[in-house]
Parts: C-alpha cells; structure tokens; sequence
C-alpha cells in the first residue's frame, strides 16, 4: 500500500505473510486472528496438526482468507529450522514472527532438576530465538520483518515461586532489545508483549479461585483479568508499517496492574 493509503486504512497487514507459533487457543490464537482480520496470510503454529485445524478453520471464516499450519515443537531446534524453510517454499516470504510459546512452571527453585529448567529455557528463550535468527534472514530478503516476542510482566515483577519462568521471560526481553538493534539495518524491528493476567484457557482454575479474584481486584487497576481479544490489537500494531519506529520496545498489556503502588 502507499503512504497515502495507510492514512486512509491504518495497520493494514494486506500482503504480509505471519507465523505465530502456539496459536491453537488462547494469546496465540487471538493474536493470529488479529493479524488475519487486518489483512495478513496467517500461519498457525502448534504442535499437533490435528488440534491446529479447528483454529484455523474458525480464523478463516471469521476473516475470509485461508490460514495456514505449521505442526512443529518450537523446542525441537531441527524441526523449527526446517518450518522456516518450508515456509520460504510455500509463500516465498516471512513478514512477522510472534513468538508466542510459552511454558510455565511455577515450583520454588528447590524443586527444579537442572533438565527441567534447561527444557523450560529451551522453549521459552531459545526457541525464539533460533526462529528469529531463520526468520530475520527471510525478513531481510525483502527488507521488512516485525518480530514480536511474547514475554510476560513476571520478568519485572515476581509472584513468587516463578524463578525459571521469570528469568527466561527477562532473557527475552533482553532478546528482543539485542535483535533490535542487530537487526534494524536489514529493516527488521523486534519488540515484546509483556500481558499481565490474561482469562486464557490455561488460566480457568485460577480465574475461578476466589483468593485469586480478591486479588486482582485489588492489584489490577481495571479491575478484572483481561480478556484474550484484549492481547490482538498490540499485535498488530507492533507488526504494522505504521510502527516502523518502534524497536526494541517492552508493550505492557496488563489494565494497569505493574504501575499499581
Ligand atoms: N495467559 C496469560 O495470562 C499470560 C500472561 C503473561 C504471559 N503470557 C505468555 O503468553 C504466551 C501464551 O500464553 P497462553 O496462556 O495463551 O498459552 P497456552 O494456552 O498455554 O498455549 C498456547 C498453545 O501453545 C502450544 N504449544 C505449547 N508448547 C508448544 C511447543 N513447544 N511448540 C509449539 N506449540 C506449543 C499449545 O498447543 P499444543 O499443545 O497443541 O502444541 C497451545 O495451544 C506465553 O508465552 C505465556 O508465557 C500469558
């Protein structure tokens, strides 16, 4: 589009090619249906085809295009780097990675094998940064890529009992800064979400503690968890042209909840 059509039409992604990995259900899905419903050929990733196919089915309906899948496990580093190829053959292009895969584990320290960690490190901060590396190199080609990493507000303020998942949630932030300003000459940007306490799927028996209730009430200044749609609009706003600008930014989706005294 040119510069006058994007005043008309802002964060148009018309033309883009995504991949957003871990996007069967909650942030990932909303994400990637974000990303469709503006215009982008969507790429959902997970790591069975089987559940990827409802998801995808719904996106498309609902936006009127045809999304894609991408079966693989982020951790396995093989098999990652072999989507990204098959990506490069099937659309000959990637605009936008969101790295979305996240696992948690929250166990005091104590708990913790050195494998476990190592396996919650492997798919939390090294994964995404093995697809940014193979995906930047296809960003560069065209001379555009938005890489969008999914981290969380629990890299800067601890619940407790949350160490592995804290510190790979803060390597990732310092990810995206150093991808930031490595990559921003080949015309690639890389930013963050940090989403504070979303009512995803994973997240419905703590959503319905009531301990949990009384403490969102009083610590997230909106006053409720967010809802997963709330996570599509920064999505596709970070992966825009419009925010060609912005690089090497942490985007807090939280209601408020980290600037709480
Ligand atoms: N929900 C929140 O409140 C919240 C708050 C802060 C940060 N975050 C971050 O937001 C991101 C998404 O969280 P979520 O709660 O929406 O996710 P989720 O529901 O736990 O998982 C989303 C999807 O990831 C896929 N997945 C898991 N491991 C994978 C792997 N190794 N390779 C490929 N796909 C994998 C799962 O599909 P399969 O099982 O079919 O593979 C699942 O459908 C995470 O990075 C999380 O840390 C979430």
């Amino acid at each position: 589009m040119t510069e006058a059509a994007h005043i008309r039409r802002p964060f148009s992604l018309e033309g883009r090619v995504a991949l957003v990995t871990g996007a069967g259900r909650g942030l990932g899905f909303e994400m990637a249906r974000a990303l469709a419903l503006s215009g982008a050929t969507v790429i959902i990733n997970g790591r069975d085809e089987a559940r990827l196919r409802g998801p995808a089915e719904a996106i498309a309906a609902e936006a009127g295009r045809h999304v894609e899948t991408a079966a693989f496990d982020v951790a396995d580093t093989a098999a990652a780097s072999a989507a990204i190829t098959d990506i490069d053959r099937r659309f000959g292009r990637l605009d936008i990675l969101v790295n979305n895969v996240g696992m948690r584990d929250r166990r005091p320290l104590k708990d913790f094998t050195a494998t476990e960690m190592q396996a919650l490190l492997g798919a939390d901060l090294i994964a995404p940064a093995l697809l940014a590396r193979d995906a930047a190199e296809l960003m560069a080609r065209h001379r555009h890529g938005r890489i969008i990493n999914i981290s969380s507000i629990a890299a800067a303020v601890i619940y407790g009992h949350d160490a592995v998942y804290s510190a790979a949630k803060a390597g990732l932030n310092g990810l995206t800064r150093a991808l930031a300003v490595d990559y921003a000459r080949a015309g690639i940007t890389a930013n963050a979400i940090a989403p504070g306490m979303f009512a995803t799927e994973t997240n419905q028996a703590m959503v319905q503690n009531p301990d949990l209730a009384a403490f969102v009430d009083l610590r997230v200044p909106v006053g409720r968890w967010g809802r997963p749609a709330e996570i599509g609009a920064a999505a596709v706003f970070l992966a825009s042209d419009e925010a060609s600008f912005v690089n090497g930014h942490i985007l807090v989706v939280d209601g408020g909840q980290t600037v709480r005294m």
